[in-house]
């Protein structure tokens, strides 16, 4: 069965590497392989995935935010009116449909078939049809050719179907998961709070270890705390930011957790922790409008790197989601010891950032 996990912009080629270390394999089928990514610029990173399994192990993944199962697939879509006819033939035609409404009805468990449906479209490329034009022939197709009795409905449908047209290639996919998936449950939000899937691919990068102790120093309303404990046993958590209304929210959001977890209220750049008695840091660094107009932003990411470079053991590592790359690389001679590894480019509220990692010289 082929699915398709959606990911925030620049965290496909993770969300492809936290599918294939985490789905459960079943004697005597293929592993889950990702045959390709899809870039919906802004959006979305797709990543097309083959899996045999239950899909309800698809909704636990956490770099993803949404599970789709493939209706129906076209390759050489035309952008002028032909196209519409051949969306139109794919989805009704499709030999995938049954299949994907049986996703369906597993990973919601539900036993009948859904009755209501609305139509997502997306259209990525130049065509000669509106992306209007795109949701009605695929509305159409259901209702001709789909098995049971469909009702198209604006709002509340049993079903969403989403047909994303990324230049000639059509994916018409049924969505699997609902909102909890995207948003964690999380209840106390701030303006600066990463998403849940960006903060998991950042703990993934991590290498999150049994015995680890993690800390987030900047941690604002908690979501790299909440993720990281997510992610597997841990020894010790430590979280902690300068606000005291951020270390109010952190304590709310992780309060339900298990484990040994610690919210300070305490500046990055003065930690109240022993040297090299952390293993791994996660910090997603203040920038742009979350600073103070006037504090020196290269300072302030010293301090911190001096102070991320002094608690972190040998060997352990940094993970550090950056919006102003030249400041970080600027403060960089504060902590000498913290070499650079690869990079992720990603998107933040439109804004191009990295995710960096730094591993601490042993
Ligand atoms: C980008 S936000 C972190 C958001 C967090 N990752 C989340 O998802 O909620 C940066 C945080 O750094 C905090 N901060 C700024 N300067 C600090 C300092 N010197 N020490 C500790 N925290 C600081 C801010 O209060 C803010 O909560």
């Amino acid at each position: 069965m082929l699915y398709l996990l959606h990911t925030l912009p620049g965290l496909g080629q993770l969300a492809w590497r936290e599918a294939e270390a985490k789905l459960p394999v079943t004697i005597g089928k293929p592993g889950p392989s990702t045959i390709g990514i899809r870039l919906v610029p802004r959006r979305n990173d797709i990543v097309l995935l083959r899996y045999a399994g239950d899909p309800k192990a698809l909704l636990r993944l956490r770099v993803s935010e949404d599970v789709f199962a493939v209706a129906a697939r076209a390759f050489s879509v035309s952008s002028d009116e032909r196209g519409l006819r051949q969306i139109y033939a794919a989805v009704r035609n499709s030999r995938f449909v049954g299949d994907a409404l049986n996703a369906w009805k597993q990973a919601t468990a539900s036993r009948r078939l859904p009755a209501t449906f609305r139509v997502v479209a997306r259209e990525v490329g130049e065509h000669y049809f509106m992306r209007r034009a795109v949701g009605k022939a695929v509305a159409d197709a259901v209702t001709d050719g789909w098995p049971g009795r469909w009702q198209k409905v604006d709002e509340e449908a049993d079903l969403e179907v989403w047909a994303s047209l990324l230049e000639k290639e059509l994916f018409c996919a049924v969505r699997l998961s609902g909102l909890e998936m995207r948003q964690r449950g999380k209840q106390h939000h701030l303006p600066a709070s990463l998403r849940p899937a960006m903060a998991a691919a950042m703990v993934f990068l991590t290498d999150p270890a049994p015995d680890d102790v993690f800390l987030d120093p900047m941690a604002g309303a908690g979501t790299l705390l909440a993720e990281r404990a997510a992610a597997g046993p841990f020894r010790q958590i430590y979280g902690g930011d300068i606000n005291a209304k951020a270390v109010e929210a952190m304590r709310a959001n992780t309060r339900s957790l298990k484990g040994a977890i610690t919210c300070e209220r305490w500046d990055a750049g003065a930690l109240p922790l022993e040297d090299e008695s952390v293993d791994k840091v996660a910090v997603n660094l203040p920038f742009g409008k979350q600073i103070a107009p006037g504090n020196d932003l290269v300072a302030l990411y010293g301090g911190v790197l001096a102070e991320i470079q002094r608690v972190l053991r040998p060997d352990g590592r940094l993970v550090a989601l950056v919006g102003e790359s030249q400041a970080l690389n600027k403060a960089r001679s504060a902590a000498p010891q913290l070499r650079p590894g690869p990079n992720h480019r990603v998107t933040i509220l439109g804004q191009a950032a990295a995710i960096r990692i730094f591993d601490k010289r042993p």
